[in-house]
């Protein structure tokens, strides 16, 4: 059977002006054989403005381009928002639902999101699902419960569409995005281990993919890719530097 490519995938979030996301989007396209694309899938998500401009540009690579936000709605009277379906036809194959930026900033609640990710399904869209705990929760223990009230809705909305669209599954502990803080080895071992078998409990029938994200760099990439059921990475920070994203992604396949 051939083997499922990993994901890593590049959240540019409000880190770069049009000009400069086009600029980035020309590096990676640049080098685009540095980046191991025979296993590695690369994914990424600039802005919404920027989006077909940086569609264009990767088109003839083996590089995909990701949205970090789609409308709950259909196409409609909703001033501001970005309609799944104008997603698909700029060319994007991906694109994130439940960012925890987006959870705290915009207020997105589970049932929000779980819309946002029916509208994805619908245009033929891989949602790519964040997930996680904040350092409270994380804290008192309360990490599962949290994650699977997060999960609830979503395996429902899932679950009934005829669509059998692969689904993304991105654990990032808020903790640790942007903080540079990533959690101790057995806890993610633990995480991971309920997150597949949760998963795959409630959506039998389905593709999935589960990434992990926050604070990823070249210093811990080695030690993460260890984790059994993790199949790549949701990279912030290290993403806006080509060299960095280059590093993370050759560890993963280096003993
Ligand atoms: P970070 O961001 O890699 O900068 O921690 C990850 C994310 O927010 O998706």
């Amino acid at each position: 059977m051939k083997q499922k490519k990993n994901l890593f995938v590049a959240n540019w979030k409000m880190q770069l002006s049009f000009n400069k996301a086009r600029e980035l989007a020309q590096v990676y396209r640049d080098q685009h054989e540095k980046l191991h694309t025979d296993r590695a899938h690369i994914i990424l998500c600039p802005a919404s403005e920027a989006l077909a401009s940086c569609a264009q540009i990767v088109e003839d690579s083996d590089i995909s381009i990701g949205a970090q936000l789609v409308s709950e709605h259909p196409l409609g009277a909703y001033t501001g928002q970005v309609a799944a379906q104008s997603v698909a036809e700029i060319g994007c194959s991906h694109a994130l639902a439940g960012h925890s930026e987006r959870r705290q900033h915009n207020h997105e609640s589970n049932d929000q999101i779980a819309r946002q990710v029916a509208q994805m399904i619908q245009n033929g869209i891989v949602p790519i699902i964040c997930i996680g705990e904040t350092h409270e929760d994380y804290k008192s223990g309360n990490g599962i419960p949290v994650l699977e009230r997060q999960l609830a809705s979503l395996f429902e909305i899932i679950n009934s569409s005829q669509k059998r669209t692969e689904i993304v599954f991105a654990y990032e502990p808020i903790w640790s995005i942007g903080t540079g803080i990533i959690p101790e080895s057995e806890y993610l071992r633990t995480m991971f281990s309920w997150l597949d078998g949760h998963v795959q409990a409630h959506m039998p029938d389905r593709e999935y993919t589960l990434l992990y994200g926050g604070s990823v760099n070249e210093n811990n990439t080695h030690s993460l890719r260890r984790i059994d059921h993790m199949h790549g990475f949701l990279i912030g920070g290290a993403s806006l530097d080509f060299q960095k994203f280059q590093k993370i992604v050759s560890l993963w396949y280096t003993e």
